[in-house]
């Protein structure tokens, strides 16, 4: 169990910590990195990452010795995804939207959250390059730069503004479900939008900047801060089934209200089913191709 007190030195100690090693994310943006690949081409990682994390563990782990931690660029080194408990844990993208920072665009920032007791406590996302502070504390609100923010209430998704993840697209074995559902946005939302930073996306949903966010294939760290601010924020997220939404698994759905989730939920069952019968008259074509020949 922690404190109220207790979380309020939690949070003003990774605020000053998140905030000092942020500078390297603006320092470097701009500049030549070391780029090295992870799992695929299209999965990079820099020696700014490895640094930002080595600084954010190193100091919390002084402050906070019994603390725990999961963290993307140390998982990325044992391959091993730790268990939450119900210990304080601190979940950690040292950067988020590394394939940004590479090209310069500068959407990229730290994403760190605390759980405890399962339950995300505290919700940090900084982008020093645009000096975007997203904060959020259980039942106290979501703030940016200080001032408080709060979902869309837009009930449609013929009005709303759509987020998605293309990233996995370049994967083959989900590129087709991937293109289904974006098919399926694109033909009814207002306007479709890919950030490349999954953490950022969740803060822009949790300002009303866009109603709804979706992918699957994230990590805890991805979504940890950002699901916090988006619930803080009046918003709701759940699994891509409709289900409860698992942290440690996340299938990500993120809307500004509720109302979203039923439309959403069906239009993606109904993008799947479309994709998977293309698939299997696919299959069928190529039979049929092999066997004419
Ligand atoms: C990535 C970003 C991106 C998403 C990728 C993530 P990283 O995180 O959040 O938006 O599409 O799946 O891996 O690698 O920049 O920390
Ligand atoms: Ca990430
Ligand atoms: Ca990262």
């Amino acid at each position: 169990m922690a404190t109220q007190k207790e979380l309020d030195h939690c949070y003003d100690f990774v605020m000053k910590l998140t905030i000092e090693s942020a500078k390297i994310i603006r320092d470097a943006i701009q500049g030549g990195k070391n780029i090295e690949t992870k799992d695929g081409d299209w999965d990079l990682v820099t020696e700014y990452d490895k640094k930002i994390e080595e600084i954010l563990i190193d100091g919390l782990v002084k402050e906070f010795p019994t603390h725990k931690f999961i963290g993307e660029e140390t998982v990325s080194k044992t391959h091993v995804l730790p268990k939450l408990t119900d210990a304080p844990t601190w979940i950690i993208d040292p950067i988020d939207g590394t394939t940004n920072f590479v090209h310069s665009f500068p959407h990229a920032c730290i994403s760190i959250a605390l759980a405890v007791n399962r339950e995300l406590e505290i919700g940090i996302v900084y982008n020093p390059v645009l000096e975007q502070m997203f904060t959020a504390r259980r039942g106290r609100g979501a703030y940016l730069n200080g001032k408080p923010i709060k979902t869309s209430d837009v009930k449609e998704l013929r009005h709303s503004l759509i987020c998605l993840e293309a990233s996995y697209a370049t994967i083959e074995e989900t590129r087709d479900i991937i293109l289904g559902r974006l098919e399926a946005f694109v033909t009814l939302a207002h306007g479709i939008r890919t950030l490349g930073s999954a953490a950022l996306t969740l803060c822009y949903v949790a300002m009303g900047a866009a109603e709804v966010y979706h992918t699957d294939n994230l990590y805890p760290w991805d979504v940890a801060a950002g699901v916090l601010l988006i619930r803080e924020a009046g918003g709701h997220v759940v699994d891509t089934s409709g289900d409860d939404f698992d942290l440690m698994k996340p299938r990500v759905l993120a809307m500004g209200n509720k109302k979203l989730a039923p439309e959403l939920v069906k239009l993606i069952k109904l993008a799947d089913i479309k994709t998977h019968r293309r698939r299997g008259s696919d299959k069928n074509t190529f039979n049929n191709y092999n066997g004419s020949t």
